[in-house]
């Protein structure tokens, strides 16, 4: 065999991963091989290989006999939409995709390279776990990899896309991540599985109801996008990063060539209920004021009474977050202050500018959420909001009570703009409430306590529940008609483009975690 002959037979050899029967496998379960995902994940013919040929060391309960170059990861980089992103990607085909020490070097290298040179990392994971023959080497291996998400968190974005088993201590790594994709039937995460389960506590749960991709969507909030299959799994992940910069020090690219169709101007006009306590959709609003069909919804089957995700506003990405009248009044609660939280710091990290659309009646009252600690996560937020230093800007529709009102980015906390509809009702509580409390001996005292309360609630309504109480004091910059909301975000964020602001001097601040 000549050498370049060699060199090619190699290479075959690679391609072929644990071979034509575990192929065949994966493709029965449904399931892409790790090489396949990465042609559609990237750009054609874009993708660039690195470490095709390395092999693990280990000798141990007959290892030596099972060598495949690449070990069980292929790792790389090539381009999405022409921008050049880094990647790994699991082949479960080869010894259960398990992590090696060479494997978690491979996954560290490409890593490494991602933050050099400021460009996202995307890690497809299908894997079984820590190799079990190699022991503590590939925990070792794992932890490597943790301390460099943590350590790339918040300067080059990291997308984690489940595509297989994902158990133990691995599941860190995706959590570590900016965003997790999940496919539906297929991918799993769990730190343990059913059988530890039913040993510790008894009880009998199958790996999908454990830790599926609807599970972590709807109750743990884990997963934050669902697709039915590998390719529209992977499709979704090409379309989410074209909002988003290469690196901290960027800005995410504009797009010209959007659209924007007149009508939605009317039809704004028309989304609020004539009853003020009646729900309407808050993603109504958001497609009337920003560029058709650009919304990309974050975590949508998740805390649904806040509303986070992407768009484009006249070409350029914005975050939005939004209270959803339509889920839970739009209430405040533990889940959706975490869920708003962790979005608003994704934005700041990314220079994405954010967008708040609010309609809050205030935080959901209750022992089961005072226990859990709505105090401590609601804090996230406002947090979140206090220190986020893109240009910020808040819509208030309808409601705004209470400290839900201070938390939704309101200006004394930092935000740049504050614009509210002549619907906006922007008070300490609701005027039922309120009469309730300010005006109680004047009702006791009534003959018809009933039309009293109705009195001082009118009354009470009249003075604060419009948005020109605030107006006067500058809490909220204009009060503008729904049709000139798109009109003044667009000016409002051009205005902001070059907004500069530096936090004090620290090491880093104390989220209430
Ligand atoms: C070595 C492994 C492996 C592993 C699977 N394989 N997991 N080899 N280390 N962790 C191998 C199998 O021997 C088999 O080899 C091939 O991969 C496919 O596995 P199957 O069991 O045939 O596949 P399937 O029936 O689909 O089941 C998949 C599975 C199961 C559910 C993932 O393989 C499994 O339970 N594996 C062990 C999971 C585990 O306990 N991992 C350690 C978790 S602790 P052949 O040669 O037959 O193809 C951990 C700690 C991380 O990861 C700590 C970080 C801090």
């Amino acid at each position: 065999m000549n050498k370049n002959d060699e060199l090619l037979n190699k290479r075959a050899q690679a391609k072929l991963g644990g071979g034509q029967v575990r192929i065949d496998k994966q493709h029965q379960q449904g399931k892409l091989t790790a090489r396949e995902r990465i042609e559609v994940l990237l750009d054609e013919n874009s993708f660039q290989e690195i470490g095709a040929l390395v092999s693990h060391r280990s000798k141990d309960f007959g290892l030596d006999k099972q060598q495949y170059p690449g070990d069980g990861v292929i790792t790389g980089y090539g381009t999405i939409h022409g921008r050049t992103v880094y990647v790994f990607s699991q082949d479960f085909t080869v010894l259960g995709g398990s992590l090696s020490e060479s494997h978690a070097l491979k996954i560290c290298k490409v890593m490494d390279m991602a933050m050099t040179n400021g460009a996202p990392v995307i890690g497809l994971n299908d894997s079984g776990g820590a190799r079990i023959q190699e022991g503590v080497v590939s925990l070792a291996g794992y932890a490597d990899i943790f301390y460099r998400n943590t350590r790339a968190s918040g300067v080059i974005p990291q997308i984690s896309v489940v595509m297989g088993p994902c158990a133990g201590g691995a599941v860190y790594s995706p959590a570590l991540t900016d965003f997790i994709f999940m496919v539906e039937d297929t991918s799993y995460m769990f730190v343990t599985g059913p059988n530890v389960v039913k040993t510790v506590t008894h009880e009998e749960v199958s790996s999908e109801d454990l830790g599926g991709a609807r599970t972590h969507a709807e109750k743990s909030g884990v997963n934050h996008f669902t697709a039915p299959n590998d390719v529209a799994c992977l499709k979704q992940v090409r379309e989410l990063i074209t909002f988003m910069p290469q690196n901290y020090a960027e800005k995410p690219p504009k797009i010209t060539d959007f659209q924007f169709s007149d009508k939605k101007l009317d039809y704004i006009n028309s989304i609020l209920p004539s009853n003020s306590n009646l729900p309407y959709d808050i993603r109504k609003v958001i497609d009337c004021v920003i560029d058709d069909d650009t919304f990309r919804e974050v975590h949508a089957d998740f805390a649904k009474n806040i509303v986070v995700g992407f768009a484009r506003l006249d070409g350029r990405t914005i975050g939005i977050v939004a209270n959803q009248p339509a889920s839970m009044a739009g209430v405040l609660d533990i889940d959706s202050s975490r869920k708003g939280a962790r979005f608003v710091r994704f934005c700041d990290s990314f220079n994405i500018p954010l967008l708040v659309v609010e309609d809050v009646p205030g935080f959901l009252p209750g022992t089961d959420q005072e226990w859990r600690g709505i105090i401590t996560h609601g804090a996230k937020l406002l947090y979140a909001f206090s220190e986020a230093t893109v240009p910020r800007i808040t819509v208030i529709t309808r409601k705004a009570y209470g400290g839900a009102f201070d938390v939704m980015n309101s200006k004394n906390i930092g935000a740049d703009l504050n614009f509210a509809w002549p619907t906006a009702e922007i008070a300490v509580m609701g005027a039922k409430g309120a009469a309730e409390i300010i005006f109680k001996r004047e009702i006791s005292e009534a003959v018809d306590q009933e039309a009293k309360w109705k009195e001082k609630e009118a009354e009470y309504a009249e003075l604060f529940s419009n948005p020109y109480r605030a107006a006067e004091r500058g809490f909220v910059d204009e009060v503008i008609l729904p049709s000139e909301t798109r009109q003044k975000l667009i000016h409002g964020f051009k205005m902001l483009e070059n907004k500069s602001q530096q936090l004090p001097s620290k090491k880093h601040g104390n989220i209430p975690l």
